[in-house]
């Protein structure tokens, strides 16, 4: 479903700081990802794990292109899409949902409009912003809606709505948008645990009836644990650990965040 090769990522540094990880590249740059190479299957949940700072965020932006890679090249379905027209991947990334800890919703907008905005790649331009929606995009967003336990809130202000019920919206989004593939950076991480445990049972719900692909960054081991069916491990922009949930080892976890006491913080003894 996703095929990710050779894929290296340097961001520019602003001007007066040092480059610091140059590593033979030009310029004041610096890197995040170095020679990134994995593959997801369809209807798999795949875990990101890493210390902050680690390339979680910058895997996942580079995998729908949403930045484009310095290196290296991203396979969707079956595609290369790192070579394509801005048109043609624009047209990829609708089935690419997208969810993330700050829900990147429009605060002053209705529920139901965020959720139809999902469907930009569908909603033709001129009606989107005139605000004018096809009947079946309202429909197809009512029903997502519904999906996630919104129906009455299809007209609230999503500045009105609570984080957990944010994130429901952001979830409807990504159903409304018919994705095959949903990545999810830290989609729990400003919910409390209660609210933590309701929304990733309800993306690996949906994921598992529609057969979506998840890849989603954790930073709870206990939590990343009981959802992902395979967990890579990311350090200093590298893959360091690629496990199964059953198989991780205190090995892999040091590996991934080095020697470290703070084992409670990575939710060993946490939940
Ligand atoms: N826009 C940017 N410009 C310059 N450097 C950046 C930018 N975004 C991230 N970086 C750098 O790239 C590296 C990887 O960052 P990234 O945000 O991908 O990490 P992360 O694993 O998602 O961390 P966190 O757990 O804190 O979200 C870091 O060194 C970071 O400072
Ligand atoms: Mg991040």
């Amino acid at each position: 479903m996703i095929r990710i090769e050779g894929l290296s990522h340097y961001y520019a540094v602003r001007a007066g700081h040092a480059a610091t990880q140059a590593d033979g590249h030009e310029g004041k740059v610096e890197r995040a990802l170095r020679d990134i190479n994995l593959e997801v299957n369809k209807g798999e949940r795949l875990v990101l794990l890493g210390s902050s700072g680690s390339g979680k965020s910058t895997l996942l932006r580079c995998t729908n292109l949403s930045i484009r890679p310095t290196e290296g090249r991203v396979y969707i379905g079956g595609r290369e899409i790192t070579s394509l027209p801005p048109v043609e991947v624009k047209q990829i990334r609708r089935q690419v949902g997208v969810i993330s800890q700050n829900f990147n919703l429009l605060e002053g907008a209705s529920v139901l409009k965020n959720v139809i905005l999902g469907r930009l790649g569908y909603v033709a331009t001129l009606s989107s912003l005139l605000g004018r929606f096809s009947e079946e995009d309202v429909a197809i967003a009512t029903e997502a809606l519904k999906r996630v336990g919104l129906e009455s809130y299809i007209q609230k202000r999503v500045s009105d709505l609570s984080g957990g019920q944010k994130q429901r919206v952001a979830i409807a989004r990504a159903i409304a948008q018919r994705s095959t593939i949903l990545l999810a950076d830290e989609p729990v991480s400003s919910l409390d645990p209660k609210l933590m445990k309701e929304i990733m049972d309800l993306i690996t719900e949906i994921c598992t009836e529609s057969n979506i692909t998840l890849v989603a960054s954790l930073h709870f081991l206990e939590l990343a644990k009981s959802y992902a069916t395979r967990m890579v491990g990311l350090r200093e922009g590298q893959i360091v650990v690629e496990n199964t949930p059953d198989e991780l080892t205190d090995k892999d976890i040091i590996d991934i965040y080095g020697e470290t006491e703070d084992w409670v913080l990575y939710g060993k003894r946490g939940f």
